[in-house]
């Protein structure tokens, strides 16, 4: 066992709040492992931050009228504070405009320069002759090459999910001014990833007992081929290359930042630096960082997978003094009632929204027993609604309430006597002796869901133990009987808060008020009954009060209000005849269609054009078998810009109708007009 442990959750980029997304992802089963290794007494820090780089946080900027600096001090208090409103027990929360953050991240450049890692490249990049910049990243948008999506990023397809390169855009344009960007050489230093790929498998391959999800993604980006990364960009908000770094390789540094993913990770050990400083022992953080005996744990969400199991890591490797991850437990995305959350069209349970409204505890006992651990998981308010009402409320809630209660009735508020037990009794001590062990390692081989469904088995035991003991009858029947089942029910309560700290942090602290014991507490404290004879209890407070369903109703009104926006049409832009006329559109007969291999919504047609034979590339796999389209007479715009999709060139364009996931080709009603016709 190590002796340390340093868990980090992914820093949010400080453009917008916190929803429900991040939480399942990156920081709710953070803080139940934190909050468990504190329990049992382990050195354990907890390090987040703001992300306050990058182009989607200028984006913002522009987009409102106000500097980047603004954005991430509004979002960087905003996060701050709902994030300790929904009980995330950072140690330190930090964020990467520091200082510390900008001089830690530049002497880790510099120590790259230094170890000659890097490797510089000069290039032609997109760059927007209106704007007169370069358009890194999110600055560009334009049709993915992988799945046709037209409003892909230049990072990223959100749509696929596939990471790409500006330069790889179809028919780029640029996201600030919708001009059509221009090629201009610059220079940019790079991290030589395809270098470092069998480093990076020998090292993984000492992990299988990384999460499957995990080792899943990163086998395919091996099997891939890594890929040299640029490590900087043109842009005016960042942390800037060092001039002096910049000098030796003969380069002008000005206008150049270090790329946000090259800064962001590192914030992790700047947070840290500065978790220490403040702890007055300013060497502290090297403890964690540089010592083997750490074991560093990223909580992150699967979009931030390649980062803190490729990247950073070879940037560690290729530093030197740092230790690596031990484990990177990334979490799948969550749904919301079925749909895919999406920030931009506020589809989204927003922390804060939801704060002013219910209690964190709700939310982190629903969370965590729905976390997208292996695969995608889904959020609905119903759900929510029925786990809250049905299980901590009339399971968990029910319980303390109602021996708290008999308690007070009927012995004075105290603790009553353990006498004589039966067979029941024996099989409850016995569930709270093994409780400890057995949720402890759920928790700590990051099986939260498990842990949640097993604590919450315990108290629906407890539950049935009251009811089966029948101490209202006993009281009368067999006093000394009735005061055991109060006994070890309490015993139980005390047992549960402890237990339940890491999941329900402010409920457990409720229970410790009712129950009269102080806030410091050890996970196995109440593997025994350690509540003694004659302690004092406190009144009851009724832990969960029902959620109305009016209260739901008006919740899932708002989302279906926000889906409904999507789908208010953009007026309508009005063109002559003439430009409608510039659209060739032609009868086509297809003669042969196949599937495009790794791509699961494209298909290969060829199709007779009368005279001529043309190949389409169509996203209509999900829809058609191929075996189906033969011999069908379908509408084609026959005089597009041939294009390449998935590297298949494409010569033309069909037309289909289509509405929320349907979709069907238009076709001609008589089959006897000949391929090649025109349509008007
Ligand atoms: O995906 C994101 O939201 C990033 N801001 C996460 C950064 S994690 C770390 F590297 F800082
Ligand atoms: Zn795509």
């Amino acid at each position: 066992m190590k002796k340390r442990i340093l868990v980090t959750s992914a820093l949010p980029y400080a453009n917008g709040p916190i929803h429900l997304g991040h939480l399942a992802g990156a920081y709710l089963p953070a803080d139940i492992f934190v909050r468990f290794h504190r329990l049992k007494g382990s050195d354990v820090i907890y390090i987040c931050g703001s992300d306050e780089h990058g182009v989607p946080i200028m984006l913002r900027a522009r987009a409102e009228g106000v500097s980047p600096q603004d954005v991430v001090d509004r979002y960087h208090e905003l996060n701050k504070i709902s994030f300790a409103e929904f009980g995330m027990s950072f140690d330190y929360y930090g964020r990467t405009s520091s200082p510390v953050h900008h001089q830690t991240s530049q002497d880790f450049f510099r120590v790259l320069a230094e170890k000659n890692v890097f490797v510089l490249k000069t290039e032609k990049q997109l760059y927007d002759p209106e704007a007169k910049m370069f358009l890194a990243d999110r600055f560009v948008i334009g049709t993915c090459p992988s799945c046709g999506f037209e409003n892909a990023y230049g990072d990223q397809c959100e749509k696929c999910g596939k990471s790409l390169s500006p330069a790889e855009l179809i028919n780029p344009r640029s996201a600030i001014t919708n001009a059509k960007p221009v090629l201009k050489e610059t220079t940019h230093w790079y991290l030589p990833l395809a270098k470092f790929q069998k480093t990076l498998e020998e090292w993984i391959a000492t992990h299988p007992e990384w999460k499957s999800n995990v080792l899943g993604q990163i086998k395919s980006w091996f099997a891939e081929g890594l890929t040299d990364r640029a490590v900087t960009r043109d842009l005016p908000w960042g942390v800037p290359v060092p001039q002096d770094v910049a000098h030796k390789y003969n380069v002008d540094a000005t206008g150049k930042v270090l790329y946000v993913w090259f800064d962001a990770p590192i914030g992790y050990i700047s947070a840290t630096k500065e978790w220490a400083q403040q702890k007055g022992q300013p060497e502290l953080w090297k403890e964690y960082w540089q010592n083997q005996e750490t074991r560093l744990v990223h909580f992150i969400g699967k979009d931030n997978i390649v980062f803190h199991c490729l990247i950073f890591p070879a940037m560690l490797m290729a530093h030197g003094d740092f230790v690596l991850p031990d484990n990177v437990p990334a979490n799948e995305f969550l749904n919301l009632e079925g749909n895919k959350l999406s920030t931009s069209r506020n589809y989204a349970v927003w922390l804060d929204d939801y704060l002013q409204k219910f209690e964190p505890d709700s939310l982190r006992y629903v969370l965590a027993s729905i976390l997208p651990e292996n695969r995608d998981s889904d959020f609905s308010w119903k759900d929510f609604q029925a786990r809250h009402n049905n299980e901590l409320a009339d399971i968990l809630g029910n319980f303390v309430n109602r021996t708290l209660t008999f308690a007070h009735r009927y012995f004075d508020g105290k603790v009553p006597a353990l006498n004589e037990l039966d067979e029941l009794d024996r099989e409850l001590l016995k569930r709270l002796q093994e409780a400890p062990d057995r949720l402890g390692q759920l928790i700590d081989t990051f099986q939260f869901k498990a842990y949640v469904r097993e604590f919450m088995e315990l108290a629906r035991f407890a539950n049935k133990y009251f009811n089966d003991k029948e101490p209202w009858s006993t009281r009368k029947t067999n006093p000394d009987s009735c005061a055991t089942t109060i006994n070890l029910c309490l015993q139980t309560v005390a047992a549960l808060s402890v237990l339940s700290e890491p999941l329900l942090p402010f409920t457990a602290r409720k229970i410790w008020r009712i129950l009269n014991l102080g806030e410091r507490h050890h996970w196995d404290e109440f593997k025994t009954a350690q509540l003694k004879t004659g302690h004092l209890l406190n009144k009851p407070e009724i832990l969960f009060k029902k959620i109305e369903d009016e209260v739901i109703e008006a919740e899932i009104k708002k989302l279906k209000a926000a889906l409904e926006n999507k789908a208010t049409p953009l007026p309508e832009e009005k063109i002559d005849f003439e430009t409608f006329g510039k659209v060739k559109l032609r009868v086509a007969k297809i003669v042969q269609a196949e599937a495009i291999p790794k791509s699961k919504k494209l298909l290969k047609l060829q199709v007779d054009l009368g005279d001529e034979k043309r190949q389409i590339v169509a996203g209509i796999a999900q829809h058609y078998q191929p075996a189906d389209l033969i011999g069908k007479k379908i509408v084609v715009v026959a005089n597009l810009q041939p294009t390449k999709l998935f590297g298949v060139e494409s010569n033309g364009m069909l037309l289909a109708a289509s509405s929320d996931d349907k979709l069907s080709l238009l076709t001609v009603m008589d089959d006897d007009i000949p391929a090649g016709s025109e349509v008007r």
